[in-house]
């Protein structure tokens, strides 16, 4: 019989430090389950239950972390070391379902934290992980189609390992209570087990192939919903018909000088949790009466009419549409308004913005440039969300910026 260290596993018995881990790991899975759980289900319909929620999350993605790294130490550790021979192998089936259970349990240890982990780091703007080497991962692009099947992955693997648990734990009990052998006592730190007759393992082929099959169901069965239901399935934003990010110009009253919009897009940026959050209005409409040759004052007007439903922000568009926020429900639509003038490096339009029932003053500066009867225009501005009355209860610009950029293309035809 080779020599082993009290630290390292024996035939009988595992060494301090599987134990060590086991315990540690087990802990920790057996904590992150409600965490997950309630941080899920918890309420973000007000800012103050937003900040909570976030709160929550980002101490179950550290936590998450940390234990994925300690799973990858486990499970190098485990890879080094004997494995304690089965107490009673001529119960094949049992022996065989205890052997897989623990194939499954060593697999959600790396997957369950890593799916967690990448559903994160494709999108923006979710609560962050509380360590300094950024939010992101090599190779995982900020998607919202990745990061939801991500999502489900972990939601799915979530799911096998506490079936798997609820196997492990039980066959623990059953080894304790009915058949009263050292299975427990083997894993318990400081406990002394009767040495095994040297026998010959089990093949654990099977067992890792069984493993390997059912993980990859779960995977295929993840992603196959995923798509089922579409990339969007999980943001509940407000029924909006979105139309294609094209601006049609209507033009109830047709003068002369409407020019005709024929591409567009309307743009919003804000930093939430640090992180610009980018997004669009895909439905929005521009009236554009304009004269180049007017050398001097009011150049001609526009009025641009948004479906603030029409708005997809990142992964948090529902929280964004809700009742704190743009309140899409009860202010479906917002208008500016202005009159355009050239100033000395380019133009501007002055007027007002109406959003959110609130109307304010505001000064749009565009480029624009015509060539052969086509004008494209682009511009952006930076609006307080707080003169709006939007995100209000968020105080803290830490968690959500107060500035919001917006900002604007579009192609149009000269009449
Ligand atoms: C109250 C909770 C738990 C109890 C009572 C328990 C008990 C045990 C026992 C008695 C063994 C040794 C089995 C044997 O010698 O055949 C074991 C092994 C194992 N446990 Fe647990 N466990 C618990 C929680 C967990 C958790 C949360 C995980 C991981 C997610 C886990 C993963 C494993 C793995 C992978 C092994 C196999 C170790 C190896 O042979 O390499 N256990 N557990
Ligand atoms: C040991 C590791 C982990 C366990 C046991 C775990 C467990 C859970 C559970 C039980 C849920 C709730 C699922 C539901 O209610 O359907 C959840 C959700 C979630 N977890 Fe984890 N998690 C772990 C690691 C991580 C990590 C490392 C991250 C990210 C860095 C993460 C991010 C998330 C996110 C974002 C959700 C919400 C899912 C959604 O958007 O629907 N988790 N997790």
């Amino acid at each position: 019989m080779p020599q082993h260290r009290s630290w390292q596993n024996t035939n009988d018995r595992y060494g301090a430090l599987s134990k060590a881990l086991h315990w540690i790991t087990a802990l920790g899975i057996i904590a992150m389950i409600p965490l997950g759980k309630i941080a899920n289900e918890a309420a973000y319909d007000t800012a103050e239950a937003l900040a909570q929620k976030a709160w929550l999350f980002q101490i179950h993605k550290t936590l998450g972390v940390a234990l994925f790294f300690l799973a990858l130490i486990r499970i190098g550790w485990m890879l080094s070391q004997h494995k304690p021979a089965p107490l009673h192998p001529e119960r094949r089936l049992e022996t065989f379902l205890a052997e897989l259970v623990h194939w499954l349990l060593y697999g959600a240890l790396a997957l369950v934290p890593l799916s967690g982990w990448i559903h994160h780091a494709a999108s923006a703007g979710f609560a962050p992980i509380l360590w300094p080497f950024g939010q992101g991962l090599p190779f995982v692009p900020v998607d919202l189609t990745v990061s939801e099947a991500f999502g489900a992955l972990h939601g799915l693997s979530v799911k096998l390992l506490v079936g798997s648990l609820v196997l492990h734990i039980a066959g623990a009990v059953k080894h304790a209570v009915i058949d009263k052998d050292d299975t427990l006592a083997r894993m318990v730190p400081g406990k002394t087990v009767t040495p095994l007759a040297e026998a010959p393992h089990p093949d654990s082929r099977l067992a890792l192939v069984a493993t390997a099959l059912i993980w990859v169901a779960a995977g295929g069965l993840s992603f196959a919903l995923e798509n089922r239901h579409g990339p969007d399935a999980g943001a509940a934003a407000p029924a909006v018909e979105t139309v294609e990010p094209v601006a049609v110009t209507v033009a109830p009253d047709a003068q002369a000088e409407l020019w005709q919009v024929q591409e567009g897009t309307l743009t919003l940026s804000i930093r939430q949790f640090g992180q610009a959050v980018g997004g669009a209005f895909a439905d929005w409409q521009a009236q554009i009466a304009f004269d180049p040759e007017v050398s001097e004052g009011v150049m001609g007007h526009v009025a641009v009419d948004i479906a603030i439903g029409s708005l997809t922000l990142g992964t948090v568009t529902d929280q964004a549409l809700g009742a704190d926020y743009f309140d899409a429900a009860n202010h479906p639509g917002a208008r500016f308004s202005g009159d355009i003038f050239a100033v000395a490096d380019g133009f501007e339009a002055r007027g007002t913005l109406d959003l959110r029932g609130v109307t304010l003053p505001l000064t749009l500066p565009f480029a624009l440039e015509i060539s052969e009867g086509v004008g494209t225009a682009s511009g952006k501005v930076v609006l307080d969300r707080r003169g709006f009355g939007i995100g209000d209860s968020m105080t803290d610009e830490g968690q959500l910026g107060f500035e919001v950029e917006v900002g604007f293309d579009l192609i149009a035809r000269q009449p």
